[in-house]
């Protein structure tokens, strides 16, 4: 088979990207326009806004990514897009564009999911640093901002096949890490500044009692494929609202709003200056948080692993970058014997070479999308 180049497109959420992978193994470019800037004044992705800048990015972005690769439009072999899961108004900036594209160009166009995404991003690390082997059934976690979901994957023909065997109840991991950034003062995104600030405290400094889940998913009714497998759901708004209430009774609001008000003069703040404004109580705070959070999101995928003996594990999405989630992970799953394989940090995060690379096993069994296809915003993995 020769070489196939690829040009991923993603705009799934608030990062326009485009990248050419070589046949599912290489990188050959990978550029990634991130809009925190225009979403930050307001503590979260605003849909609109997403929409509009992937508009101002996409033509820009992509031609990027093909000089970057010395490619042209003329000579990829074809183009993926991610369908969905997303926000609907920036999924269809990127699907019209690779559409046009693909029309105009007369190449075939594959529709990618973004969680199978996140999935293949580990994959491509594997390849990239030379590993082909990896053995099956795998799990797979992917955490990020909009998920956090265990997937059961296997391999069926060219590509893979999965069964989604958890996932959150509420709040995904991230949007746990964001929202308890934004009520203590630390700005957005707020995962990258905990991962940072956390360092600094004492991770046992205070208990959060773990997550429950005492009800049966309603989602889940109907489901009658494997229903006999246990289930590895996850819950993180308890924890968001224990760190308001700890806020509360420690009388900490008084010293957020000071570090609201100091680092908002600050462009781009650094860790030294989330330090010079944060007391020790507060430090204390968000290393326990995140020690709460590590150790439910490992606990519980360790579990599922053994419950469902996998030989492989891959932790990916924009939480799988937590230095502390990555040491414990590493540690745990290894004390087990079983292999756990991450993203490097940039491709953790989103990007377009997890879709060119996710796209390359639709590729070989010329699995192409029609022009009628449209975004799905709660599309699932299967
Ligand atoms: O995968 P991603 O870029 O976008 C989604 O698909 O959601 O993930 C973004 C999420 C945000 O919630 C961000 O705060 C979190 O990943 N994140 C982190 C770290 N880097 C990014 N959370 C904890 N520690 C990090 N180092
Ligand atoms: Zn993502």
């Amino acid at each position: 088979m020769p070489d196939a180049h690829i040009l991923g497109i993603e705009s799934s959420c608030d990062e326009t990207a485009a990248a050419v992978v070589r046949s599912g193994e290489e990188i050959v470019s990978n550029v990634v326009f991130s809009q925190i800037a225009t979403h930050q004044p307001y503590g979260g992705v605003v849909p609109e806004l997403a929409s509009r800048e992937h508009l101002r990015a996409i033509v820009p972005v992509v031609r990027k990514a093909l000089a970057d690769a010395g490619q042209t439009y003329e000579s990829i072999d074809a183009l993926a897009v991610t369908q969905g899961p997303g926000l609907a108004g920036a999924l269809l900036v990127g699907i019209s564009y690779a559409k046009a594209l693909a029309f105009a160009l007369e190449k075939p166009l594959i529709a990618v999911n973004h969680l199978e995404g996140h999935i293949h991003a580990v994959l491509l690390e594997e390849r990239q640093k030379g590993n082909h082997e990896i053995s099956f059934p795998l799990l797979a976690l992917v955490v990020s901002g909009g998920h956090t979901h265990l997937y059961l994957a296997e391999q069926k023909g060219a590509g893979w096949s999965y069964e989604n065997i958890g996932h959150t109840r509420d709040d995904a991991a991230g949007e746990a890490f964001d929202k308890v950034a934004k009520l203590l003062g630390f700005g957005y995104p707020g995962g990258p500044v905990i991962d940072q600030v956390a360092a600094h405290g004492n991770g046992t400094a205070v208990k959060f009692p773990p997550s429950q889940i005492k009800h049966a998913d309603r989602r889940d009714r109907g489901q009658k494929e494997n229903s006999d497998r246990p289930r590895f759901d996850f819950s993180y708004s308890g924890i968001k609202t224990a760190v308001l209430r700890y806020v509360e009774t420690h009388h900490l609001q008084a010293s957020i709003e000071t570090r609201r008000n100091a680092v908002s003069a600050i462009a781009k703040p650094k860790i030294e200056d989330w330090l010079a404004v944060s007391d020790q109580e507060t430090l204390d705070l968000v290393a326990s948080f995140q020690t709460a959070m590590v150790e439910d999101l490992v606990s519980k995928t360790l579990a599922a692993a053994r419950a469902l003996d996998v030989a492989t594990l891959f932790v990916t999405g924009g939480v799988a970058a937590n230095t502390a989630l990555r040491q414990r992970f590493e540690r745990d799953a290894t004390m087990e014997g079983l292999p756990a394989l991450f993203p490097s940090r940039p491709l953790s995060t989103d990007n377009a070479a997890m879709i060119a690379a996710a796209a390359y096993p639709k590729f070989l069994a010329r699995d192409f999308a029609d022009m009628e296809f449209s975004a799905e915003a709660g599309m699932a993995l299967r």
